[in-house]
Formats: C-alpha cells, structure tokens, sequence
C-alpha cells in the first residue's frame, strides 16, 4: 500500500487504499463513530473508525499527538458533509488497520495555529511548537529561500566558499562569543561576528565571486530583529564598483521575491544619500510606506518670543516636525508626547489645521498654508533632532499613518566613513574599518575625518536594515592608516590585523561587497515582525535557548581542562 502525504488526498484518490502516518490533531467520538484529524507535514485528512471495526477499542484510548500509522479506504463523503475550510474536507478515509507508532502526554499547548500560549513556553517546547502548520510553513520557506539565494548566485559563477567558526575575533561593533583554548592556557578563539576578513582574503587569493550563507554571532542587547546567532548571505566581488554589487544585490533580491512570494521588484531601486535620509525622514533607514516627510519650522520660530525654541534656535539647534493627516486629540497628543520624551525629547510642540485653519498650542507661530492635519514638532540641537524627529515620526506613522505602498525597498548611499559615539566621544567606524572613502572626500582624512564620506551602502526594507557592505580597501598603506585613525595602536593593529594586511600587501585586488540579513529578510517576505518565528531553534531576547537549556554550566573537570575558574560575584 502506498504511503500518502495526508494534506494531498482529495477525489481522485476515491476508492483507492492507501496509507497515511501522522499526528493526531483532534479526535472525537460522535454517534458511536470515532473521527480522527490526522495531520503531517502536508496537511490533514479526517479519518473515520467505525464501530464494526476490530481496532475500535483500541482507538477510544487514542490522544491528541499519538504518531499513528493508517491503512484506510478513500471515500468521498456525503454532499451535506463536506468541509470546505479544509483543503481535504470533500474526502474522509475509512480506517482498516491503526497502528499506534507512538504515544505522547497531553501537550502543555494546543499544537494547532490559534495557541494562546505564551512566547516562553513555546520555545521551552520548540519541538511541539515546530509541529504547528504556522511554523511548519515559515521554516519551510526558509528552505526554500536558501535554495533561491544558491540557485542565483551558482548562475551568476559565483563560489559558495565557507570559513572558520573558530576564528579570531572581528570587529564588527558587537562583543565576541570566544571560545577556550584547551591546548593552549589563556588563549580563545572568537566566534565570527562575521565572515568579514575572510572574504576579503578569499578576493586576495582569486576567488573574484564569493558567497556563503553564514552564520554570525555577536554578543549584544537582543530585540525582536536580533539574535546572538544569526545567518547572512554574504558575498564578495573583485574588480567592482559600487554600481555592481548594488546591480547584483538587486538581482537577487528581484528573483527571491518572485520565487518565494511571486512579487514583481521594480529595478532600480530608489537611491537616497545618508544625507538626504536624515534631513527627509530624520533616519538612515527610513520607511517609505508611509509618505509624511519631515517639515522644518525652524524659520518660523527664530524671531519669535518663544523662549524654549528661540534658545534652542540661537545655539545653533532646529526646531522640526511631522505630519499626520489624522486630526489627533488632547489624549493621543499626550500619548504621542511621553513616547517621544522617553527618547530623550524635552517635549513636544504641536498644532493642528482643520478646514485649513490653524489652531493649538504654537499655532500663532505658523503662518502660510497647511494641509489639513496634525503637526508633531520637536527642538533640539543639530546633532540631535533629525534622530529624534525620525523617532519622531516612526511613532506617528506606527500608531496613525496608513502606508499609501506596500513594500519600501531602498538604498542608502555615501554614509559618512566615521562617527563620534555619544557616549565615549570617541570615532568609530560608521560602518566597518575596511570601507574605502570616496575619492571626493578621502583627503579630508588628514583634516576633518567626520567629513568623509565612505562608499558604503545600506539595503533597507520597510524600515529594517537588511544589508549594508562597501567597497573595501584594498592597500595595505591606507588600510593601515585608517586603523590607526581610529586609534589603535601598532601593536593591536599587528595583533588583530597582521593577516588581513598581508593579504593586502600581496596583490589584493580592488573589491566589495554586501552582507544581507538572512533571517530579517525571510520575516519581512513573510510579514512576520520577530525573527524568532523563522529561526528553527531562537534564542530568547534574554540570551537563552529555553529547550536544551544553554548557556548552562560546565564540570569541574572540563573547567579544569580549559584552565579556567569561576568568580562568583
Ligand atoms: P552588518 O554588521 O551590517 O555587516 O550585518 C549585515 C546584516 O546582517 C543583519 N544582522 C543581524 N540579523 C539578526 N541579528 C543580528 N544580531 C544581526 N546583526 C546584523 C542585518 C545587517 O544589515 N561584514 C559586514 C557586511 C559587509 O560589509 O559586506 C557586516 O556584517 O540585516
């Protein structure tokens, strides 16, 4: 008897026998008729046990999640019985043989698609959670888009080349996972925070078309699009420009999104600089689902005797805002106002224009013609309130605007090559050290290196960063030179860099390339809002994996081995 995929029986299989193993999903017993949902990976098919049948008994003491395996009759069943919110329901299977393959306790959640249970106690039992169609569905199609990123990029001649999980550390921004060394006492590996140095060696060697689905791991604060560990399509190209990488990178893109979701990408796709971006929309990774841009007052406010701006203003700061066509009331302007303080907001301003006409709290500032709506508007100084304006304005197309497109996919280009952390004061590269400046700015180096410009370029998708890459440096002088910029000393950039700048030495050619966010990507082609839900296995946002329970301790012996001691606080 031939084993069938429960969810792909239908009509034509009617008076055939067949053979069906599965999960039991519900199971009742009416009218004497015991009727038993049997699901698999395909779907699910009602199987019937009637009363004459000599398993009958056997059957009363099934449960829900019993493995079962079942040798039954197709039929069709009765016009008045048909289901059709089931892709099977116009068949059931009449059971001959039922063979119970497995047993299992009652699940600690209903193992369908609609489960209240919480986010915890599913990762605790992933496997149960994995069972269910929803999450059967998202990881297949993780499968699927890995085949569609191969199947592209093998046609386009490129290698799929991988490299070590025990590495040295890469500066990418985040904390190492390390790794220790048994053999040698005191030493670590670091767990790639990516495959960043290695492909640039790789363009050394020849290997002009390199790919690798990575997996990455960084130590830093989780959120619903971050994980320890996590996977990127990765790729390098030699002798490149920047147009290249942006061509190919939406190539790709052009063709996941129609295998997977049979969507149609237009090409190109927009350019904005960061410089744009930030004045627009106050973010470098702006949605453009929703199309209110900011709108600067600062000039209204400037000669007015209105003291909190007019400071503000006289130091040098801006005073911008957003709009929403929604007329919002004292209650959302309040709620709208504590969202943005607690991102560091001294508060808000606002007035509203109805029938064209202006009123509220700073409307006798305004004067000119406004679209009807709601005016949000903050001040601060320059460094900060185009990022606040931006959060600004994410919090009002979040809770009042409505996307006029569906899908927002852009290109952020010529992000400046460094930036000043608030918080040390000190330059940091914008995006990674290897990037290589643009041939306008790169003598602003030796002057006003926040100036200069990198050919760097961000992949941004209804709002999310999805990749960023560059062109990279290539001489092993200016590489150097740029290390030190940022002020490493010479024994550190021997230490951490010496292979990467040999590679340079010896013939590298010019090259770049881009890093996608694997797992941001599949959720956003699904319309899911946590990686979480694409990852087979997650972590938790506190770092932990709930269902083999890790991070978890070691034994004395094996801490010994590794030369290591544990300090209790
Ligand atoms: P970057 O650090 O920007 O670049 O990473 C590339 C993309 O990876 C995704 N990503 C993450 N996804 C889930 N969890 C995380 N913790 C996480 N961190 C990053 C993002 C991001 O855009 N080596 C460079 C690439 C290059 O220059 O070629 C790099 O790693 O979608």
């Amino acid at each position: 008897m031939n084993r069938e995929y429960a969810g792909k029986l239908n009509e034509k299989f009617t008076g055939e026998s067949v053979n069906i193993c599965g999960w039991i999903k519900k199971i009742r017993n009416l009218g004497g008729v015991i009727f038993i949902n049997v699901r698999d990976i395909s779907g699910e098919v009602q199987v019937i046990v009637e009363p004459d049948n000599p398993m009958y008994k056997k059957c009363q003491s099934l449960g829900t999640q019993y493995v079962i395996s079942i040798d039954g009759l197709v039929r069709k069943r009765p016009d008045n019985m048909i289901n059709t919110s089931m892709k099977t329901g116009a068949i059931e299977i009449v059971a001959k043989n039922v063979q119970i393959l497995n047993t299992s306790p009652t699940p600690p959640f209903v193992v369908d698609d609609n489960t209240n249970a919480q986010e915890e106690l599913k990762l605790r039992y992933r496997f149960l959670d994995l069972r269910r169609p929803v999450m059967q569905k998202n990881i297949i199609k993780r499968s699927q888009l890995m085949k569609a990123i191969r199947d592209f990029l093998y046609s386009e001649d490129f290698y799929e080349i991988d490299t070590p999980m025990l590495t040295k550390s890469t500066p990418e921004g985040a904390r190492d996972f390390v790794v220790p060394s048994r053999i040698y006492r005191g030493k670590f590996y670091a767990l790639p925070q990516s495959p960043q140095i290695y492909k640039q060696v790789l363009m050394s060697s020849g290997f002009d078309r390199y790919f690798q689905i990575a997996r990455c791991f960084r130590d830093e604060d989780l959120r619903s699009d971050r994980q320890p560990e996590f996977t990127q399509v990765d790729l390098e190209m030699s002798f490149v420009d920047m147009a290249d990488i942006l061509s190919l990178t939406e190539k790709l893109l052009q063709y996941i999104y129609m295998t997977i979701s049979g969507i149609k990408l237009d090409m190109p796709f927009l350019r904005l600089t960061y410089e744009k971006a930030m004045q627009e929309y106050g973010s470098d990774k702006p949605d453009l689902r929703y199309k209110n841009k900011l709108i600067d007052f600062t000039d209204y406010f400037e000669h007015s005797n209105f003291r909190i701006t007019a400071d503000i203003i006289a130091k040098g700061g801006k005073v911008i805002g957003v709009s929403t066509e929604k007329i919002l009331s004292r209650a959302q302007i309040e709620y709208v106002t504590e969202e943005i303080k607690k991102e560091g907001a001294a508060g808000l301003l606002w007035f509203k224009v109805q029938d064209g006409k202006l009123q509220g709290q700073v409307s006798k500032y305004i004067s000119g013609s406004f679209e009807n709506g709601t005016y949000l508007i903050v001040a601060d100084k320059m460094e900060n309130v185009y990022k606040l304006a931006g959060i600004l304005r994410n919090i009002v197309t979040r809770n009042y605007e409505k996307p006029v497109r569906e899908l927002s996919i852009l290109w952020v280009i010529n992000f400046p090559l460094f930036e000043k952390d608030e918080q040390t004061g000190l330059v940091e590269p914008a995006h990674h050290i290897f990037t290589m400046p643009t041939d306008e700015t790169i003598e602003m180096l030796d002057k006003d290196i926040l100036k200069v410009i990198g050919r760097q370029y961000d992949l941004v998708i209804n709002g999310i960063e999805m990749g960023s890459g560059s062109i990279r440096v290539h001489r092993r002088d200016l590489q150097e030179k740029l290390l030190r910029l940022i002020g490493l000393s010479e024994k550190r950039i021997h230490e951490n860099f010496g292979f990467l700048l040999e590679a340079l030495e010896y013939g590298a050619p010019p090259h770049g390339g881009i890093a996608l966010g694997f797992d941001r990507l599949l959720a956003v082609m699904l319309g899911l809002s946590s990686i979480r839900d694409v990852i087979p296995f997650p972590k938790t946002t506190t770092a932990q994996a709930l269902f083999e329970k890790a991070p978890d301790n070691l034994t004395e012996r094996q801490l010994k081995e590794l030369h290591l001691k544990i300090i209790e606080d």
